[in-house]
């Protein structure tokens, strides 16, 4: 009997791809032994949490018996974690945050999901970059809009700026951008952001209702040999940005994030307040209260990235002495190499054989690439040399 929503079924039958790959790397793991396998598939910080972190926790944990500790607050968050964010924040985007102008929530996840609830009609679109990571199909379709992918440039996945301006009708409510980016690494330059910023502006005027940009930015502060990521809510006042510290402070499972609005966004008090009731209503009601506080004791420290840059040289040369061809990633902890032959999908099963675990560009909107990632031992990363050379030279005739 059909119990579920034929979407949720459609859903389902989308994700089988990752799925099996994810079973098949379970029973790997099971046959040969962890060890036995390089997984380079899921992007899990495995770095351990700053000391601060395990500071603020044992600190809350002589509050464990006070009343309220663990309670309801108020949906955007405790007032102390929203000032000790809005402080940093100011900082780091360059631009003066008031602890009343931000929304903590569920994750970058839940602010995106908060966000698109409040601003989606039904049939607008958002358009992003393609690759992109792949639940920003969910998030959109979630409140009733679609995602409209539009290829980065080939070769750098540097912002299509023409393209994107092509893309934009009167439909478009939002530009979607990560940088540093999953899974190709790009980082977006100041003119880059700028150029986009001036193109919004000019489509917003003509369309005659604000066109969003979203910037999705957990890996900010994972950027190798000094290459600056600038803010965009400098930029543009209906610049939204959305983060969290799931991967600066390895607190992924804690689901802590935010959404900042730009402060010279015209009606910013409504936007605030309706953000504030979508993450409420959407069943969130307020990001963890332990998260929160280890967030709000534990900003401004973060995991030790360098060595996140030491693995990223490691794989450059596993890479390299294979023959692969790829963008070195100014960012983040991925590579998305190109799949020699082309089948990205052939191509991972082939790395399997090999006990290797990448994820096919497909599942990202770009076929003929791969993704691996380096949340893994150095170690790990050397160990892969051998199968990816062999399946290099297999798969490149
Ligand atoms: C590009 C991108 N955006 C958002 C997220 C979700 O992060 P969070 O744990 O903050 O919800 C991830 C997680 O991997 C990501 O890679």
């Amino acid at each position: 009997m059909q119990i579920l929503a034929s979407e949720i079924t459609e859903h389902l039958k989308g994700a089988s791809m990752i799925r099996k790959m994810f079973e098949a790397g379970l029973e790997l793991k099971a046959k040969y032994g962890e060890d036995a396998v390089c997984d380079f598939s899921l992007g899990n910080p495995d770095l351990p949490a700053p000391p601060a972190v395990g500071q603020a926790l044992s600190d809350l944990a002589a509050d464990a018996d006070k009343p309220f500790t663990f309670g309801y607050m108020p949906n955007s968050g405790y007032p102390f974690a929203r000032k000790a964010l809005a402080d940093y924040l100011s900082g780091e985007q360059g631009i003066a945050i008031d602890a009343d102008d931000l929304i903590i929530t569920c994750g970058a996840a839940g602010g995106l999901n908060a966000m698109f609830h409040a601003v989606l009609e039904p049939g607008d679109e958002v358009i992003c970059p393609s690759p992109y990571f792949v639940e920003y199909g969910f998030y959109v379709g979630n409140h009733g809009g679609s995602l409209r992918p539009v290829p980065a440039r080939p070769g750098t996945f540097e912002l299509d700026i023409n393209a994107i301006g092509d893309a934009i009708t009167a439909k478009t409510r939002a530009v979607l951008i990560n940088s540093p980016h999953n899974p190709t690494g790009v980082v977006y330059t100041r003119e880059q952001l700028t150029e986009l910023a001036a193109l919004l502006t000019k489509k917003t005027e003509e369309y005659g209702r604000p066109i969003f940009l979203i910037a999705d930015e957990p890996y900010r502060f994972l950027a190798f040999d000094g290459v600056e990521v600038p803010s965009i809510l400098p930029l543009y006042p209906y610049a939204v940005t959305i983060s969290s510290v799931s991967k600066n402070l390895s607190l992924a499972g804690e689901r802590v994030g935010y959404v900042v609005p730009s402060p010279n966004m015209p009606e910013l008090r409504e936007f605030i307040g309706a953000i504030t009731l979508t993450n409420r209503i959407l069943g969130f009601v307020n990001a963890p209260a332990i998260g929160q506080v280890l967030m709000a004791k534990a900003i401004g420290s973060q995991v030790n990235v360098t060595v996140y840059a030491e693995r990223r040289k490691a794989m450059t040369r596993v890479l390299d002495d294979a023959g692969y061809n790829f963008v070195m990633p100014k960012g983040a902890f991925y590579f998305f190499p190109e799949a020699p032959g082309g089948d990205d999908k052939a191509f991972c099963a082939a790395l399997q054989e090999e006990r290797i675990l990448a994820v096919p560009g497909s599942c990202f909107g770009c076929p003929g690439h791969f993704r691996l990632t380096f949340c893994v031992g150095e170690e790990v990363i050397r160990r892969s040399a051998e199968g990816f050379k062999k399946v290099y030279d297999r798969f490149a005739k």
